[in-house]
């Protein structure tokens, strides 16, 4: 049987400062093939609202939706981590979070995602005094599209940048297991990378993160979007088949 990856091999991943890939996915054959293709992590985005389900943010998205499409993962999945993102409004309150996250668990993630800054640091410690891993959605969080105004980059500011750097060691202080920066300037992903024991992923982050995270239609060239940030890239325009985009 093939050994499935564990956080610590994402953490020594970033001791040895060898990167790790990171793909979205929401059904058993994607999954499989990129497990086979050595993805290490796996996510069960909420971006699934989006791309599958053709909403315009990923907000109408719903617990039960996650779990779905995290069985779906699940089944295909050969030994790459997973981590299953938690929907909108899911960890609200302290006995919705301990309560969702446990579903999600159950129903076969490794760890789970929850987007914000300070406000979930007491989350974060919950979860994680109870067993399960938390990864710390920064930067541009798209659950907050509608006080954010757009899905624009984050800390571009020195003050902002600064309140960032102190928000992700709060947040790993509080027992954070990973942190995905989202659309944030790359000196400043660096800076807090660098500063941080834990895997800091990437996406729109430059290239000096522990590892960088895709959404899958982006790479195989199916989006949504009438104009793709510049970090999207379609790989399966220079491969041959979907694996080998999936392994570029
Ligand atoms: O839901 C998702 O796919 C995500 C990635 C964009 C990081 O959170």
């Amino acid at each position: 049987m093939t050994k499935s990856i564990t956080i610590e091999d994402l953490r020594n991943h970033k001791k040895r400062k060898t990167k790790f890939a990171c793909l979205t996915a929401y059904d058993a054959s994607l999954s499989r093939l990129m497990s086979e293709a050595g993805v290490e992590l796996i996510l069960v985005g909420d971006s699934l609202g989006m791309v599958v389900q053709g909403h315009d943010s990923t907000i109408p998205v719903s617990m039960e939706d996650l779990l779905y499409h995290l069985r779906c993962v699940k089944r295909g999945n050969v030994n790459s981590h997973v981590m299953a993102d938690m929907p909108f409004m899911s960890y609200a309150s302290e006995e919705q979070t301990l309560e969702n996250a446990a579903a999600l668990m159950r129903a076969g993630a490794n760890c789970v995602k929850l987007e914000g800054t300070s406000w979930i640091s007491k989350s974060t410690e919950l979860l994680t005094e109870r067993g399960i891993p938390v990864c710390a959605h920064m930067g541009l969080t798209p659950q907050s599209i509608n006080r954010i105004g757009g899905y624009i980059v984050q800390g571009r500011n020195p003050d902002k940048a600064e309140e960032l750097i102190k928000e992700a060691k709060l947040l790993e202080e509080s027992g954070a297991s990973m942190l995905l920066l989202e659309c944030v300037p790359s000196e400043l992903a660096k800076n807090i990378s660098e500063s941080l024991e834990i895997p800091v992923i990437g996406i729109g982050a430059g290239v000096e993160v522990d590892g960088q995270i895709m959404v899958i239609y982006d790479l195989l060239g199916i989006t949504q979007m009438e104009k793709s940030p510049k970090f999207v890239k379609n790989y399966l325009q220079e491969a041959s088949s979907i694996e080998q985009a999936i392994k570029n």
